[in-house]
């Protein structure tokens, strides 16, 4: 019988190998969790398109830019008759003629336009960052 076998010191040290480990895992699945990458292993995009759709919308991203089927842009604001069609965003090469188009540099010029391109109409939005999750998924799905 093992659990006769094992002394009650031996136990203790079983118990807390578990324990350990189990913390050690948890502590390892955190870290990935919160990298704040735009996607996941595999390159799918950890944010959740439909919900990006919205909030492009709510951001008013949508006063500004044209998305075939999300609605006509107002453009009634300053900036707005610069800023361009995104329809076909996910299949451009350079994000506003200056960054390669990846998540995560699509992520620095959604956080701090100015700083990609100084000088440009393209303004500040500010967000969640799950909603930067978002946004970036749903510009990935305009091909
Ligand atoms: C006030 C109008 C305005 C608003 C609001 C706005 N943008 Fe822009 N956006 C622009 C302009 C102008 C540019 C062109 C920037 C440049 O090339 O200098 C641009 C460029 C971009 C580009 C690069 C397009 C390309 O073809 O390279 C993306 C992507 C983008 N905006 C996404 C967004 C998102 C997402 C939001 C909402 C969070 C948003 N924009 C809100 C005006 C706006």
């Amino acid at each position: 019988m093992i659990g006769t076998t094992i002394s009650s010191g031996n136990r203790f040290r079983l118990v807390a190998g578990v324990v350990l480990t189990l913390l050690l895992l948890s502590v390892v699945v955190t870290a990935c969790g919160s990298s704040g990458s735009g996607t996941g292993e595999g390159g799918t995009p950890v944010g959740d398109s439909d919900r990006g759709r919205a909030a492009f919308i709510s951001k008013a991203c949508s006063m500004c830019h044209r998305v075939e089927g999300v609605g006509q842009a107002v453009q009634d604001v300053s900036g707005a008759e610069k800023a361009p069609d995104l329809t076909h965003i996910a299949s451009v090469p350079l994000i506003a003629g200056t960054l390669e188009r990846t998540d995560e540099n699509m992520r620095a010029w959604l956080s701090d336009p100015q700083a990609v391109k100084p000088g440009t109409l393209m303004p500040k939005v500010s967000m969640t960052e799950d909603m930067m999750n978002n946004i970036i998924a749903f510009l990935s799905t305009l091909k």
